[in-house]
């Protein structure tokens, strides 16, 4: 497979397309960001940690029958992955409240939800992702049909149906996660993008500890460590 020319740089990984029109390369930068970009910094091995993480998570989804867009792990910092058009909706998983649910709405950190929750933000940083509801994404047209975002809420249900008692054996509290979705060249949706601790929230079931980007966002220092924890514990390492 040959790398060619770079299509898209985002905040955390570039693009390459390929010799074939169907796939493309991301690479996995050690860039972080913070508050919509506003806070900005770099881990050396940041990125070959997410993507490693990413290629078991994928390949745990894909076993248990949700299609995503991972065709292998190239190299350290390399994913070959099918090429989508991205459907412009971060759809967020909330198992505990923490975060913008708390600030927004007032419920105290560390509540278990009730349920698990599936909200929409749209994917625009001018915009700062402000939250959407189904009418907002239609009038959008961020997708073609209600059915369409039932098939978002019930993927991401399913892959937290998934991912939440994975991570519990492990030790580890899946809080919440952030997803995209894409539509592949057959029109098919497909969930894209990456999953790592940069876009999932872990807290260790023992200590509390918390061991994602939020050491990061809160300047807890230590997030490489922390990475490369839960990569252990996915490896069972
Ligand atoms: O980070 P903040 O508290 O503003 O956002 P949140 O809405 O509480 O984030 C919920 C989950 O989605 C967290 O696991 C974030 O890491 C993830 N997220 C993300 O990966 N990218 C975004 N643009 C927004 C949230």
């Amino acid at each position: 497979m040959e790398k060619r020319e770079l299509l898209y740089e985002g905040k955390a990984k570039r693009l390459f397309l390929t010799d074939d029109e169907n796939l493309v390369i991301s690479e996995f930068k050690d860039d972080l960001t913070a508050f919509n970009g506003e806070k900005k910094s770099s881990e050396a091995g940041k990125g070959a940690l997410n993507n490693k993480i990413s290629t078991e998570l994928f390949k745990l989804l894909e076993a248990n029958g949700i299609p995503t867009h991972f065709v292998k792990m190239i190299d350290d910092n390399h994913m070959l992955h099918t090429k989508v058009d991205v459907i412009l909706i971060e759809v967020i998983v909330r198992n505990i409240a923490t975060g913008s649910l708390t600030r927004n709405l007032g419920i105290e950190d560390g509540k278990v939800l009730p349920f698990t929750l599936v909200e929409f933000d749209y994917k625009d940083d001018d915009l700062g992702d402000p939250k959407l509801n189904d009418q907002h994404c239609l009038i959008l047209e961020l997708v073609e049909h209600q059915d369409e975002l039932d098939k978002l809420r019930r993927m991401a249900r399913q892959v937290n149906d998934v991912l939440k008692p994975y991570f519990a054996e492990k030790g580890l509290n899946l809080v919440d996660f952030k997803l995209e979705f894409g539509k592949d060249s057959s029109g098919n949706i497909i969930l894209v993008d990456e999953i790592s601790p940069d876009n999932c929230r872990f807290w260790d079931i023992e200590s509390g500890e918390k061991m994602d980007k939020d050491r990061f966002r809160q300047g807890l220092g230590g997030l490489t460590v922390a990475y490369e924890q839960v990569l252990n514990r996915i490896l069972g390492k």
